[in-house]
């Protein structure tokens, strides 16, 4: 088997955990394998026309966040289009605030092998959620070491057959096709698919971060009040301004906020497979 002279992250992460899990299985692995690292962060449009190929000596490790319990449906497609393999040994990873991942990491595995990828290990790792206040501190210092085990698993495993991973061992739940609904507080199914950010202009001095971070690019970049294109609810808006000016206002996403940090405060466990 071909040996591995370079490790590429490939990740789509709008507030920056995706990246930090991603990279941290590639420190460890690129100490391990003495190869250096090259990253392809795929996460602003600029990033979303060209295509990749990835070569037969390098591991790719490919991160994506989980929303509605798979991976984002306007993410999709780029994950589909853009990166090619050469049965190029790489790594699933997703990761998920706090709730649950559902089918997100057997659907990324899936799409890889697609692109001729053979993914060899998969794992889906606990985050503070996004837009609720659960998982706060995830990956914490507990977490860090089970991923620097995940990454000498996958380093042993290179040594030996470096054989695939089966789809099945990752499946979550069969039964589930669709993408996860969002609750309320009293249980029902809320749709915020419409909702946008609001800016209060009072503490917006319009420096322009909030455009410049939108993976979409659907802000304003001379209002940037205005948000005439879609929006993912990925929060890189928020998190990045300065100024905190930016927030959402929709009650059903509030109100599925709400819910989930009612309901899953309990801290969630990461899954690895090798
Ligand atoms: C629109 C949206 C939907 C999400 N859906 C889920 C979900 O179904 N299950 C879950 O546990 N976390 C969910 N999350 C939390 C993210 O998966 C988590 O915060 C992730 O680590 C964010 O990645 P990033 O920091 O790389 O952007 C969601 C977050 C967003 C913004």
């Amino acid at each position: 088997m071909q040996s591995i002279k370079n490790i590429k992250t490939v990740f789509f992460s709008p507030t920056g955990n995706t990246k930090r899990v991603v990279e941290l299985i590639a420190g460890r692995l690129a100490q391990k394998l003495s190869v250096p690292v090259e990253s392809d962060d795929f996460t602003l449009p600029a990033a979303h026309a060209d295509t990749r190929t990835y070569s037969s000596e390098d591991l790719v490790i490919f991160g994506v966040p989980t929303y509605a319990g798979r991976i984002p449906n306007k993410v999709l497609p780029f994950v589909q289009t853009l990166f090619k393999g050469e049965q190029t040994r790489a790594i699933a990873v997703v990761t998920f605030g706090n709730r649950s991942f559902d089918n997100s990491l057997s659907e990324l595995h899936m799409e890889l092998e697609k692109n001729n990828f053979s993914v060899i290990a998969a794992g889906a790792v606990v985050c503070r959620h996004a837009f609720a206040e659960v998982g706060i501190g995830r990956p914490d210092a507990a977490d860090e070491e089970h991923i620097a085990a995940f990454a000498d698993t996958v380093f042993e495993k290179l040594q030996q057959s470096g054989q695939p991973l089966s789809n099945t061992s990752i499946k979550r739940n069969e039964a589930l096709t669709a993408y996860y609904v969002p609750l309320g507080t009293d249980g029902k199914p809320v749709n915020f698919l419409k909702a946008k950010p609001v800016t209060d202009k009072a503490q917006c001095d319009n420096c322009g971060v909030c455009a410049a971070v939108c993976p979409m690019g659907s802000i304003d970049k001379n209002d940037v009040s205005l948000v005439p294109g879609i929006c993912i609810k990925c929060q890189a808006c928020i998190v990045h301004c300065r100024t905190k000016a930016k927030s959402f206002d929709d009650p059903l996403f509030l109100a599925h906020k709400a819910m989930l940090e009612q309901n899953y405060t309990r801290p969630a466990a990461s899954e690895f497979f090798a």
